[in-house]
């Protein structure tokens, strides 16, 4: 154990301790009763939802010159996908494929963070978003544990910042700096259902093969804390889960970050029925390893009593709150416990919207484009119509976790439009549903007048902000309300009708698609949505967001991603059937037994990582070298990738691997590396990818990480589709 922390423990009372382990409210904007006292009497040690700095300051003030041994304390803060200036939602940043711009957009957060006095945010989300019902999956970085990994490490680094910072070889201990933690530890996006706060059961090997290797890359990229989920995994619910919290974290990963967990759910394990009551609650949380109790206070409560009588030894007390305590000597409070009121950048600072509105701009993907009708020619267009209820709603465009985001800094499509075009267009704008659920249908009538008079219509629909995030989940996951309706309704004017969708989570939108001659997928864009949207329809940039996660035609389809075992009987294109297509009084009792859906058939609407552009890429001559490897080698692969369309684009380029034998079933895909690189029209690149056995390895029956002997065969394309195929050999070393 570090001096400092060891020097610190052997001053504190037990009293003390155990207040370092509690995490209260604040007052939002004033010290509340009671808990100035608690700070002052090193009962609390760690406050969150503070962000007016004069008050984290007092605080910090009675922590640091008021309480015995002068500990300072970390204010945590939902900082999910932005702080004032709003990117787009993480579902939406995770179809960038860019985990430099995720860093940005992270790093953007802390700064504004950071200024406010916020010390420590709750993200990144780590878990696995395959339930498109599931409201959180607006808050996951998509299907992929491979993708998840590479943007939850960049979203680490931009939180924690690269900066030195005043302490040398403290990373964490620059100005802007703010802890970030990895949530939720671990199997929360197994929800059964896509309920959320659901019970999971994950086999271990899925567990380690799939759940938990986002929470390693975010800790090898130094995350200083990890938030329990509330859910119950396997039978016991991950707050008192031993074996992740100690087992895996501790013994098997070395970790020494912080765990904290989530908000009220030590109490919540007698709602589960893991604890008869508080105190067992306690007991339970705390011997399996978790370090810090959010909201509620059974720690505060019971742990004195659980040390006295033997039952838990203080060397678990001790070893809790030097976690604790390494976050705030990493994050530099001790030095520097102050925020300056003065460091918060000008409210809509240029370069931070300028980053929000790269992000928004290569977060949309362009799912249909017959015609093409994109991108439209502003030269030629002189009326234009604007439907919909998220055309021109500064705060609907936000999406969920936006506490500190300012809707008054937030461009509209509308608006963006009007002071783009506004001199040179006639546009003509109609809400026609006041809400993405309204179901009446009085503004129809004004919309298809509209429609009438217009060169091209352009309707913004999709899911307002409330309707996805944390306890919104949806069991019906097309447009919600009448918006289908309305679609219809328009389309049936005659006019290129070109939708763009915002919403938390994959939809189902196949009525939608077959009615409409183009379709742009914009999650939920934030602050900049206006200009990023604009640029794109009127082809300033072209489309180059890929799906983070599988888009199903149907909802009965879930769950569907591209990672899946083959089965014993995969689906053929000539087995799969139609219901429609059945014989009368069919005598079969087969259809040739393979696994899909008699209505849905076997694919998807849109798989992982598909995405148009208005470029083309034409990829050729996939080679391996070497064509044989052993475990510790590293082998090369590379490909052609063609700009053969006539502008230039940014393509994200994937490579996807198979392992065609296993001691254990592996994916019949799995994403190993990607790469996002810009191409003129005609332009040729060779794309280069490096891959060491060890990105092969999965854990195997006795659940050992092995990279075993066997054929491999090896993909780069553009989506998780691709044809262009090698192969190589994995051999034991002689
Ligand atoms: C959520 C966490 C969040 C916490 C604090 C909980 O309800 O599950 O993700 O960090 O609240 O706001």
């Amino acid at each position: 154990m570090e001096p400092r922390i060891q020097a610190l423990l052997g001053a504190m009372t037990l009293d003390e301790k155990i207040g370092q382990l509690g995490l209260a409210m604040s007052g939002e904007g004033e010290v509340p009763d009671g808990l100035g006292e608690a700070v002052v009497q090193g009962r609390i040690g760690s406050v969150l939802n503070e962000v007016h700095v004069e008050t984290v300051n007092e605080l910090q003030r009675l922590a640091v010159e008021e309480s015995r041994l002068g500990i300072p304390l970390l204010n945590g803060r939902d900082v999910v996908h932005g702080f004032e200036t709003i990117f787009p939602i993480p579902l939406g940043l995770a179809a960038t494929w860019n985990p430099d711009l995720v860093e940005t957009s992270a790093r953007t957060a802390a700064v504004e963070a950071a200024a406010a006095g916020v010390n420590w945010s709750y993200a990144p989300m780590l878990d696995l978003g395959r339930d498109p019902r599931w409201g959180r999956i607006a808050e996951t970085f998509g299907e992929d544990p491979f993708l998840i990994g590479a943007l939850g490490a960049a979203t680490v680094r931009g939180f924690q910042s690269e900066d030195p910072g005043p302490s040398p070889g403290q990373a964490l201990a620059a100005p802007d700096a703010i802890a970030a933690c990895a949530k939720h530890f671990a199997g929360y996006g197994a929800s059964e259902g896509g309920r959320d706060y659901n019970t999971t059961n994950v086999p271990e090997h899925e567990l380690r093969n799939v759940h938990l290797p986002p929470f390693k890359a975010a800790l090898d990229a130094g995350a200083t804390s990890l938030m329990a989920s509330f859910s119950d995994l396997n039978g016991v619910p991950a707050t008192a889960n031993r074996w992740l919290l100690t087992t895996i974290l501790r013994d098997e990963w070395g970790s020494d970050a912080l765990t904290v967990s989530d908000w009220n759910s030590v109490p919540e394990l007698c709602t589960h029925g893991l604890a008869a009551d508080h105190s067992e609650a306690a007991y339970e949380a705390a011997t399996a390893g978790l370090d810090l109790e959010m909201a509620s206070t059974t720690y505060a409560d019971h742990l004195r009593a659980l040390v006295e009588s033997g039952r838990i030894a203080e060397e678990r007390i001790d070893a809790a709150v030097a976690n604790v305590l390494r976050v705030k000597l990493r994050l530099g409070l001790f030095e520097n416990p102050y925020t300056d009121p003065g460091a918060f950048p000008a409210p809509a600072n240029p370069d931070h919207l300028g980053a929000a509105r790269t992000a928004a701009t290569q977060s949309a993907v362009l799912l249909k484009n017959d015609g093409p009708t994109l991108p439209l020619a502003a030269d030629r267009l002189s009326r234009l119509a604007v439907i919909g209820p998220l055309a021109d709603d500064g705060y609907e465009q936000l999406g969920t976790w936006v506490f500190d985001g300012n809707p008054e800094h937030s461009r509209t499509p509308l608006g963006t439009l009007r002071a783009r075009f506004g001199e040179t267009m006639e546009i003509r704008y109609v809400r026609a549903l006041e809400t993405t659920r309204s179901r009446g249908r009085g503004g129809f009538g004004d919309a298809i007048e509209a429609a009438k008079q217009a060169d091209v219509v352009l309707l913004f629909l999709g899911e307002e902000s409330i309707l996805s995030g944390e306890a919104h989940c949806r069991a019906d996951i097309s447009l919600p309300g009448a918006q289908e309706a309305l679609v219809e309704a328009v389309a049936a004017v005659g006019k290129p009708v070109v939708v763009v969708v915002m919403a938390g989570r994959p939809l189902t939108l196949e009525p939608v698609l077959s009615a409409v001659d183009a379709l742009l997928f914009a999650w939920h864009p934030g602050t900049m949505a206006g200009p990023a949207l604009v640029d794109l329809l009127f082809g300033d940039v072209s489309p180059s967001g890929k799906l983070p996660v599988t888009f199903p035609r149907r909802v009965g389809q879930i769950p569907i991603y591209y990672g899946h075992k083959n089965t014993g009987r995969p689906p053929t294109p000539e087995t799969v059937t139609h219901i429609d297509n059945i014989e009368p009084r069919a005598v079969q009792t087969s259809l040739g037994n393979t696994s899909f859906y008699l209505d849905a058939g076997a694919t998807p609407l849109f798989r992982f990582g598909f995405g148009l552009s208005y470029a083309a890429f034409e990829y050729a001559n996939i080679e391996v070298s070497p064509h044989e490897v052993a475990p510790g080698d590293t082998l090369t692969v590379r490909a052609e990738v063609t700009n053969v369309g006539d502008c230039e684009a940014e393509e994200v380029v994937q490579l996807y691997v198979r392992d065609l034998v296993g001691s254990v079933t592996r994916p019949v895909r799995e994403l190993k590396g990607f790469q996002r690189l810009g191409l003129q029209p005609g332009e040729r690149t060779t794309v280069v990818f490096q891959l060491h056995t060890d990105d092969l390895a999965f854990y195997d029956r006795q659940m050992q990480c092995v990279t075993e002997p066997g054929t491999f065969h090896v993909w780069i394309g553009g989506d998780s589709a691709t044809e262009l195929r090698a192969a190589f050999e994995v051999v034991e070393r002689s």
